[in-house]
């Protein structure tokens, strides 16, 4: 089968950039920044961009590229590749199939919410919410939380489920020029405009109360940058800022090694790799961090800005913002145009968590493209219920956790070491820079080699040392919600090992092909 390659540079740039830019930087990092403390994230954040993102970055984009070279899309076969003498390796590689399907499984239902709030914003459901309480039993009545005066069950939440469903599937059907390729180049610079002009409709604000001027936009983004040394011997800040690092990146789960393998062997990556990079840090701290922060800051106040953060990962995107911008003049496209911004955001990211999995199933099973799609599909459709239908029991939380984070630092792990010690920091080197327009500054050479793997292996271990036992004996689960996370392990395992199974089929068949061709 010939594989696909990317129509241009700028396609493959928009494209990473497109997967990196998602809500992980309009919503959940705002959400982050709030919950732990303002400034003193920061620093955590910059140094875990430097010492672990880029770096990632990458990593991926040269493993990937070579793993192309050997006709392989993902991470069980370019791990192959990297250490053709161990026989276990590619199983570890089973994490880069199987993350990115667990993050895909409530992205999309979260990316469908801002299609329906987008329509909601326009028409003016919600304008008669007079309060943050209303406003949160809305998103509570919608996600079928409660039944309320805004809605009696589900239905809504699942048409507009199905409706960004599909879309994810055509996307995906039209493969990776014509499909992906395409929907990034343009909804990248259009999500990227949008953003700008709702950063300048906040910075408009001010200070919109008179009696309580210190409530203004400029505090909101001191609050964001103010920097608070304190905070850096905190573990679980560290923590936050370098799970935020690779959530926001999409790195250290495998999506950027597929999107790295459609990549020619001359391909540049280095600078295409930071250039992704620094699009999706503009995207996020510049942009993302001048929206919800200084306009919840101007019109609640610097105490309710954690308070907001703190009740409900959704609050400040689904709550705090919809309330400001309703108050304005045409407020009502100012809300569409946010919840537009976030759905076109939102979409050039689920579909880099879908093709993984695709490609797995063209490369290792010789699928066409449709068929491999239209398994995605199915199997996905089924898995995506129970975050849907249990949200409140936690089942999304619980995905999250795993996929989110977890198996992100433990991939990433295996990918540093593999890249700097296994397949050796020289060759890395070399195969970073083959093609390259830029030279990387020698220092990463020793970043990538040290720094980066015990980085991870510190954060594995503080991990592991704090929390195996509290996760495992479900500490702090409700006894009614326990079923409903017992039932979302059992799901994950199930699909880890069969992945597991597949990998192994895969590569009987492959052996079973060579030892015929022999003959
Ligand atoms: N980077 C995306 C965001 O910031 O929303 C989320 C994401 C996409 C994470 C793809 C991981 C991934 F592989």
């Amino acid at each position: 089968m010939v594989r696909e390659k990317w129509a241009s540079r700028l396609g493959v740039i928009m494209a990473v950039a497109g997967s990196a830019i998602g809500l992980g930087n309009f919503l959940r990092f705002p959400g982050q920044v709030a919950q732990n403390g303002g400034g003193a994230f920061m620093i955590p954040y910059f140094i875990a961009l430097f010492l672990l993102g880029l770096p990632l970055m990458w990593i991926e984009w040269t493993i990937g590229r070579f793993g192309g070279g050997f006709g392989h899309s993902t991470a069980p076969g370019m791990f192959h590749s990297l250490w053709e003498k161990n026989r276990f390796i590619k199983y570890f590689g089973v994490i880069g199939v199987f993350g990115p399907i667990v993050i895909y499984l409530y992205y999309v239902y979260i990316e469908s919410w801002l299609l329906g709030y987008s329509l909601f914003a326009l028409t003016g459901k919600y304008n008669g919410c007079g309060s943050s309480e209303a406003m949160v039993a809305f998103l509570h009545g919608y996600q079928g939380l409660e039944k309320n005066q805004f809605f009696s069950g589900l239905s809504t939440a699942y048409l507009f489920f199905l409706a960004t469903f599909f879309l994810n599937g055509v996307v995906l059907y039209f493969g990776v020029r014509k499909g992906i390729e395409r929907v990034c180049k343009y909804g990248v610079p259009i999500l990227l405009v949008l953003a700008v002009v709702l950063v300048v409709r906040v910075f408009l604000l001010g200070a919109p109360d008179p009696s309580h001027p210190e409530n203004n936009v400029i505090d909101g983004l001191g609050y964001l940058w103010n920097p608070d040394w304190s905070a850096l011997l905190n573990a679980k800040v560290w923590l936050a800022a370098a799970g935020q690092i690779f959530f926001t990146l999409s790195c250290g789960i495998g999506v950027i090694l597929t999107y790295a393998s459609y990549l020619a062997k001359d391909d540049d990556v280095a600078l295409s790799g930071l250039t992704a990079a620094s699009a999706n840090e503009f995207a996020e701290v510049v942009l993302g961090g001048s929206l919800v922060i200084p306009a919840a800051y101007a019109f609640f106040g610097a105490a309710s800005v954690a308070a907001i953060a703190k009740g409900g990962v959704f609050n400040l995107g689904f709550v705090t913002m919809p309330m400001v911008l309703k108050q304005l003049a045409f407020g009502e496209l100012f809300g569409f145009l946010w919840f537009l911004l976030l759905f076109i955001a939102g979409i050039t990211s689920s579909i880099s968590l879908a093709q993984p999995a695709i490609a797995f199933l063209e490369d290792e099973f010789d699928l066409s493209r449709r068929q491999a799609v239209l398994a995605f599909m199915a199997a996905t459709f089924i898995l995506t219920q129970p975050a849907i239908l249990f949200l409140g029991q936690g089942v999304m939380d619980e995905l999250d956790f795993w996929g989110g984070s977890v198996f992100l630092v433990v991939f990433a792990t295996v990918e540093t070491i593999l890249f700097g010690w296994v397949f050796g920091m020289e060759r890395a080197w070399t195969e970073l820079h083959a093609g390259s327009d830029i030279t990387i500054p020698r220092p990463y050479r020793f970043v990538i080699k040290y720094v980066t793997p015990l980085f991870l292996l510190t954060i594995l271990g503080c991990w592991l040392i704090q929390d195996w036992l509290p996760i495992l004996v479900l500490e702090g689960v409700t006894a009614a919600n326990r079923p409903y996370i017992l039932f979302t392990r059992l799901i994950l395992i199930v699909m880890f090992l069969g992945l597991t199974l597949m990998v192994r089929l895969a590569w009987n068949r492959r052996q079973t092909r060579e030892a015929h061709n022999a003959r």
